[in-house]
């Protein structure tokens, strides 16, 4: 029997090595994908239960996980318990992240974002490529200055993360947040070099990927995560982000990390929704076509069969998991010896962002080793709420305005 399982994992794509062009190797084929756990200490710095937190994910056997939102500027986050990783910016407590989540060979890349015009009322400023004032979100636009500045603030945040032990960096251009707001029609609504078709709308992610490249050096893996769709009327299309990827095919990038949907108020997000089968897996073939570059397909897989399919049909190189690893964090050492899919909470109201939510607030249980509260996502948005505005106090002391 345990001859059988171990030639079952053997013979099974999601438990072959990867190595990335930079030279980095994947141990299998299971990531965790970013999410924003909440859990920074309000100053931008790692608590130290969210570096036991990494560490418990690198125990469970995945090959890549990624910090989600790790802000480059201060003046931009998603949410206060965001980590920021910028020049000048107080760096400690992420050697010890870096190496807690690096443990047994598993590789920890933090997620370099910026909000823009999603910035988070009352501790951050909503700027984007536009203003705009629209019902649930208002913001005003970035100057050229600020934009033409970004390539170096994330090059140096990416420089400062591989000086810091981490094997890679993941830049976030999905889910509406800026350089996704770039990408899209409905947020960029600029005259001059970097709105109006997609060329242009793109050039600005283009030039900060190879910035970080050129500052980090060949052997520091970089990934980009896409929106396939913004699932929104107006916004960034499938045809135009599969010019995207055909323009990423010519930079030096690692992985492309495909996913969808976007926060943009009213808006269906890959974190809140329901459903079977991977959300994205069309465009990932699709994707395919256009790129040499390994692909990680994100959102919706729940079942080890399907991740296997995926991988065993050239459709991506990497399965992206967000709250499978939430429910089951040893899911990966569970699947090589042909254990269960996770068993997904069902959720008698789902209030937007309550899903979401639900899985934050059981994030900080897995990181403080206590058990996950019941599948309420009403109750989670307002346990979250009151995480969030203890954070946002301090956030303001640390990060004024
Ligand atoms: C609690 C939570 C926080 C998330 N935060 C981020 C984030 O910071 N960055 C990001 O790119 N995606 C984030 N996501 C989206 C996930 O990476 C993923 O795209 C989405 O949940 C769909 O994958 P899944 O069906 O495997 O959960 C988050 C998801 C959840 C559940």
């Amino acid at each position: 029997m345990a001859a059988k399982v171990r030639a079952m994992a053997l013979s099974d794509p999601l438990f072959a090595p990867l190595d990335l062009p930079c030279g980095l190797r994947l141990r299998n084929r299971l990531a965790k994908a970013a999410m924003s756990d909440g859990l920074g200490d309000g100053m931008g710095r790692p608590s130290a239960a969210q570096t036991a937190l990494y560490g418990r994910w690198a125990d469970g056997g995945l090959a890549l996980q990624i910090i989600g939102e790790v802000q480059v500027d201060p003046r931009y986050p998603e949410a206060p318990g965001n980590l920021v990783l910028t020049p000048g910016g107080d760096t400690s407590g992420f050697a010890a992240l870096a190496r807690a989540g690096t443990a047994g060979g598993t590789a920890l890349w933090p997620q370099l974002g910026h909000a823009g015009a999603l910035a988070r009322a009352g501790i951050g400023r909503a700027a984007g490529p536009s203003a705009l004032d629209l019902d649930g979100l208002s913001c005003v636009a970035l100057g050229t200055d600020e934009i033409e500045a970004l390539p170096e603030l994330f090059a140096a945040s990416a420089v400062m993360a591989r000086d810091l032990g981490f094997p890679g960096v993941e830049l976030h251009a999905a889910h509406g947040f800026l350089f996704s707001q770039f990408l899209s029609p409905l947020f960029n609504r600029r005259t001059d070099r970097y709105g109006g078709p997609i060329t242009a709308r793109m050039d600005i992610l283009l030039r900060t990927v190879s910035a970080m490249r050129e500052a980090t050096g060949p052997a520091f893996a970089i990934g980009v995560k896409l929106n396939a769709t913004d699932q929104l009327q107006g916004g960034l299309t499938g045809d135009e982000a599969l010019q995207v990827v055909a323009a990423l095919d010519g930079l030096a990038v690692d992985l492309i990390d495909i996913s969808g949907g976007t926060y943009f108020p009213g808006a269906s997000a890959a974190s809140d929704a329901g459903g079977a089968g991977a959300y994205f897996a069309e465009f990932a073939r699709a994707a395919r076509a256009r790129t040499k570059v390994p692909l990680m397909l994100t959102g919706g897989i729940k079942h080890r069969d399907e991740a296997s399919r995926i991988l065993a049909d050239g459709v991506a190189d990497v399965v992206g998991l967000a709250r499978a690893f939430v429910v089951d964090p040893d899911l990966a050492h569970h699947w090589q010896a042909g254990g269960p899919d996770p068993d997904f909470p069902r959720f008698t109201t789902r209030p937007p962002g309550g899903v979401t939510a639900w899985y934050t607030e059981t994030i900080a249980a897995l990181a403080h080793d206590r058990p996950a509260p019941p599948p309420d996502a009403d109750a989670a948005l307002a346990s979250l709420a009151a995480r969030d505005a203890q954070l946002a106090g301090l956030w303001r002391d640390r990060f004024p305005q």
